[in-house]
């Protein structure tokens, strides 16, 4: 099929290469003229793991980058709108992009054509989109409007899109419908995972990835309250570790024997310093918003954020507990990221918790496997903070070495040796990556969230000094 991609985003992006890979012939358009001429000269934009092999396969072959929306829209019978939806100033999602999308395509739809929203948007988008369209002059029967939320993770978004837990399509003619059944029709039948040069994947679908259609107001719904309950799952367990911590007993305990019941599930309840990123804030907020302009006061969504500002809050007292007065006290982080496996520190509860520490004075020494770039970018320059070289360059000499993102590797560091180089054998862990008789046994002074305090087996070394 003719495809036209919307936004080069993450989104876009993952779904354009993903649709290529399917074997259609794929236009990504993107109003960045310089983002569309490093994707044209094969340059990856995001750190995302398989992205540049696919990239590399697809690229000037079945997927093409173009800033021209009109030709891309005139070329292809199905376009997909991936533009951005950020936050804006009340909360609510901000639509003008997508707006702006449809009006611009009303042009080309001569002839029958699926305008799908892809971006995350709230119920009654596609309704917008309907009359936007047709107040621009578009026919009625040159077009539908589908709604195809995308539910990838970052750091693993190819994998999330070819082996999805669901499709869901909110259609509301058969038209359409047939139209969106053959975009995915590889996925569907299962075709695509016998293919020897298909993305392997975390588990066989060879009959078929299961496929869902609805109306298109309950295709919307289920983005944002998937989002929301995955949130809610957080803060749930979160709020949970807060009353083991007044208890004196281990969230890791409590999380495996709630996860264990299937109707429950054990995904998600990973205790921390709240969610961040791109999506979760956001589409709470949004969400919330959505519900408030239709009559509903959805509360509860509000005590999920609250409960999510608070982990952070609560690590920082972590620290103050751990070591006494923060001022001039050397920190290493280790961690910058919203989460292990990205690069992304949109929304980071780490680098919050950075600038926090900064702003009480304390000289901070950061490392990320792979978001220091984008620190650097995004974060002033300030004289107390120090980009390192590695995990052991940010422990060098620290008072304490905070973990704040869930990086794998982190949880596989030498901890003799990553505590030899510290000034205080002082861990405070946001995300709960070691095991508490490991850290006791290495010697350290270990806070985490929602388990006891661990204090060193052996004896502190009497020969604290600078390295
Ligand atoms: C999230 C959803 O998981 C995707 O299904 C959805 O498609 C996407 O948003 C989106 O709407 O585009 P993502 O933001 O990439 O994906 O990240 P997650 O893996 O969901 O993690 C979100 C945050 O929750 C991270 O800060 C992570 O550290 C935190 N988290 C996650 C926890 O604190 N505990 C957990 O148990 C799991």
């Amino acid at each position: 099929m003719r495809i036209a991609v919307v936004g080069s985003g993450y989104v876009g992006l993952i779904a354009a290469v993903c649709f290529a890979e399917l074997g259609h012939a794929v236009i990504c358009v993107d109003n960045d003229t310089e983002k569309v001429a490093a994707l044209q000269a094969g340059q990856v934009p995001i750190f995302e793991e398989r992205l540049p092999e696919l990239l590399a396969r697809h690229r000037g072959e079945g997927l093409q980058f173009s800033t021209d929306l009109h030709l891309a829209a005139r070329q292809s019978e199905v376009i997909f709108i991936a533009v951005g939806t950020p936050q804006a100033a009340n909360g609510e999602a901000d639509l003008s992009y997508v707006e702006a999308c449809a009006r611009e395509i009303t042009a080309e739809l001569d002839e029958y054509k699926v305008v799908v929203e892809k971006s995350t948007v709230p119920v009654l988008t596609n309704q917008w989109i309907r009359r936007t369209l047709r107040f621009n002059g578009a026919i009625d029967e040159n077009y539908d409007v589908v709604s195809n939320p995308e539910f990838l993770r970052e750091g693993t978004a190819i994998e999330d899109f070819l082996y999805p837990d669901r499709i869901v399509v909110g259609a509301d003619s058969e038209r359409a419908r047939a139209v969106l059944r053959r975009v995915y029709q590889p996925l569907i039948d299962g075709s695509y995972y016998s293919l020897p040069s298909c993305v392997p994947g975390p588990r066989d679908l060879t009959s078929g990835a299961r496929y869902m259609e609805t109306s298109a107001r309950s295709a919307e719904l289920i983005k944002h309250a998937s989002n929301a309950f995955l949130a809610l799952k957080i803060s749930f367990i979160n709020a949970v570790s807060n009353i083991c911590e007044l208890v004196g007993t281990d969230v890791q305990e409590v999380s495996a024997g709630i996860g264990a019941d299937f109707r429950i599930g054990s995904r998600f309840l990973n205790a921390g310093i709240g969610y961040g990123g791109s999506c979760f804030p956001k589409d709470v907020r949004a969400f919330y918003k959505i519900a408030e302009s239709v009559g509903y006061d959805f509360d509860l969504l509000q005590a999920v954020e609250e409960i999510n500002e608070a982990q952070k809050l609560s690590f920082l007292k972590k620290v103050r507990a751990a070591l006494w007065t923060l001022k001039g006290k050397r920190i290493g982080v280790l961690g910058l990221a919203f989460k292990g496996g990205t690069d992304d520190i949109r929304e980071s509860p780490a680098i919050s918790i950075v600038q926090s520490l900064l702003a009480e004075g304390c000289i901070v020494s950061a490392y990320d496997p792979a978001a220091m770039e984008k620190a650097r970018q995004t974060m002033a320059d300030h004289e107390n903070l120090r980009f390192a070289c590695d995990e052991f360059d940010a422990a060098r000499g620290a008072h304490a070495l905070l973990v704040v993102t869930e990086w794998p590797q982190f949880a596989g560091l030498d901890l003799q040796r990553l505590r030899q180089t510290m000034l205080y054998p002082v861990m405070i862990d946001g995300r709960n990556l070691f095991d508490l008789n490991q850290m006791a046994s290495a010697g350290f002074h270990y806070y985490s969230m929602g388990r006891p305090v661990t204090e060193p087996k052996l004896a502190p070394r009497m020969d604290m000094e600078y390295k």
